[in-house]
């Protein structure tokens, strides 16, 4: 069976060439339309989950962001590492590390996870930490996009073979993927075999499996949940204002960080719009042991609506806040406080 290490080291060779076309520099312009619209914080430090070569890494790098990418790959690192020494605005930081149990100890200001890195989490224990690790590195009201396979654009166009062929440099590779479906556990498996041609010799050929996951809009929501996020849009993929439909394969979803209880308070209270929602870090009262008092939900509900003028507004989160930036002993995120 192939390992997670070894998804991706051959295709790494040849994925600059394959996705040669792709837009990154306007899925970073995505990713800043949506921190602007959603995220209740101001967004500096970003952290890319899976960030593969660096395709988010380098343009936000270049825009000025804080960026740390994270692969499990070393040989999609390694090329993101060859682009690093390029001169950037702000140099990135770069991990080899298993998202699923990444903590690196700090809070960032929003998480990304582009490209169907998602996808390639494919069982509920593997989405659910994937998810909760991308909450643990957020304060409350922080936002985490992401994108996956669409389950009903899967079923409804299956999966079929393709042929896709590009230049690199003198070479022709050719990319053949011959995909099949496993329904009951939403699983494609990708077979790719890649070949690497200069003039009419063949002077590579390799192999790779990837099982990728489609998912569900109610599905995702509710793991979602359970991570300590609120699913705020669902889109296709980087088009914030358009619905989804069958027609789209790849989907962003945009969750916001929660404190469990605030957003259970919002919600039983005036409906009011989802945008003017704010959410604040009560620990401190617990602190000072007002909950005893039984003057917690008076307060909490001053806070959820604004009205405190007491409370400092949201500011960026430190170490000091604990682990997960906002001090917010998050019981729905699952993860406890690490010294
Ligand atoms: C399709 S690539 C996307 C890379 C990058 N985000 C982009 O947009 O170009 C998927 C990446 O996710 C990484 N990945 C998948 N599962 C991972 C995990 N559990 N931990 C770390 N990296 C993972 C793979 O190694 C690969 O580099």
């Amino acid at each position: 069976m192939t390992s997670h290490t070894e998804v991706f080291r051959d295709y790494a060779r040849s994925y600059p060439a394959l996705y040669h076309d792709k837009n990154y520099e306007a899925e970073c312009d995505f990713l800043e339309h949506t921190w602007q619209r959603f995220s209740l914080r101001p967004v500096k430090r970003v952290l890319d989950l899976g960030c593969g070569a660096g395709g988010h890494v380098f343009p936000l790098a270049s825009r000025g962001y804080e960026v740390t990418g994270v692969d499990r790959s070393p040989a999609m690192l390694d090329l993101a590492k060859e682009r690093a020494r390029l001169p950037l605005a702000k140099a990135p930081r770069l991990e080899l590390a298993d998202i699923q149990t990444l903590r690196l100890g700090e809070a960032f200001d929003a998480v990304v996870c582009m490209f169907a890195v998602l996808s390639y989490q494919t069982s509920n224990e593997a989405l659910l930490s994937t998810l909760r690790t991308a909450r643990h590195h957020l304060a409350a009201g922080a936002s985490f996009v992401c994108d996956f396979w669409y389950g009903p654009a899967v079923l409804k166009q299956q999966p079929a073979d393709r042929i896709k062929e590009v230049r690199d440099g003198d070479d022709r590779v050719v990319r053949l993927a011959s995909p099949s479906i496993d329904t009951e556990a939403h699983v494609v498996t990708v077979d790719y075999r890649v070949l690497r041609l200069h003039g009419s010799t063949l002077v590579e050929e390799t192999r790779e499996s990837h099982r990728m996951r489609y998912f569900f809009k109610p599905e995702i929501e509710l793991l979602m949940q359970l991570a300590g996020f609120e699913l705020r849009h669902f889109c296709p993929f980087g088009q914030l204002g358009q619905p989804v439909s069958q027609e789209s394969w790849n989907v962003s979803a945009i969750g916001l960080a929660i404190w469990g209880r605030v957003i259970h308070a919002t919600r039983n209270r005036r409906q009011r719009p989802a945008e003017q929602r704010r959410y604040f870090p009560v620990h401190a009262f617990d602190t000072f042991g007002i909950a005893r008092l039984g003057l917690l939900s008076q307060i909490r509900r001053l806070v959820v609506e604004g009205r405190s003028k007491f409370l400092e507004p949201v500011r960026r989160p430190t170490l000091a806040d604990g682990i997960d930036g906002s001090g917010d002993r998050n019981p729905a995120a699952g993860d406890s406080v690490e010294a």
